[in-house]
C-alpha cells in the first residue's frame, strides 16, 4: 500500500517539476532517517497518535528539524461542531512541544483539514513551532 502511494506522490511530483525524495519509513522511529530538515509539515498525523506514541513521535520530530527550523502540525481541533477522530485541544498540542524539550510553540490557528468524510473538512488546528535547540 505504501509503496503504491508512494508511486503515486513521485508521479504527481514528476509532473509538477517537484525534486522531491519520497521514502518509506516509520514515523514513530525519524531519527532512523538520518536526516535533518529547515522545515518540517505534518498534515494529519499528530492526532493519530495516543500519548506515549506522540512521545516518541516528538522526540523522533526533535532529531529531524534542524536548530531555528520550523515545524508545522495540522491536526484535527476539538472545536467543533463535527470535530474529526481524535480530536485535539489546543493546551495538549502545546503541552506536547514544550520549551524544556527545545521547542517554542510561535502559533496555534484555527483552519480546517480536508477529509473524504466531510465536504467541508474538519475543524484542525495549525501550529507552527520552533525548534530553539537542537539534540547535538
Ligand atoms: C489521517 S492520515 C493523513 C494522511 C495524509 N497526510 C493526508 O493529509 O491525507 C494518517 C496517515 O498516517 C499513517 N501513519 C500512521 N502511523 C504511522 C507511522 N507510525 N509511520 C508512518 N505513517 C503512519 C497512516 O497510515 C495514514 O496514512
Amino acid at each position: 500500500m505504501a509503496e503504491t502511494a508512494l508511486s503515486i506522490a513521485r508521479e504527481k511530483a514528476a509532473g509538477r517539476g517537484v525534486d522531491a525524495d519520497f521514502v518509506v519509513a516509520d514515523a514513530l522511529h525519524l531519527d532512523r532517517l538520518g536526516r535533518v530538515f529547515e522545515t518540517v509539515l505534518d498534515c494529519g498525523l499528530f492526532h493519530t497518535f495516543d500519548s506515549d506514541e506522540r512521545r516518541d513521535y516528538v522526540a523522533g520530530l526533535a532529531s529531524v528539524t534542524s536548530r531555528s527550523g520550523d515545524l508545522y502540525v495540522l491536526c484535527f481541533s476539538d472545536v467543533g461542531p463535527d470535530t474529526g477522530p481524535h480530536p485535539i485541544s489546543q493546551e495538549e498540542l502545546r503541552a506536547a512541544f514544550p520549551r524544556s524539550g527545545g521547542w517554542s510553540v510561535a502559533s496555534v490557528s484555527p483552519d480546517r483539514i480536508q477529509t473524504r468524510f466531510d465536504a467541508q473538512g474538519a475543524p484542525a488546528w495549525l501550529a507552527k513551532i520552533e525548534r530553539i535547540s537542537s539534540q547535538d
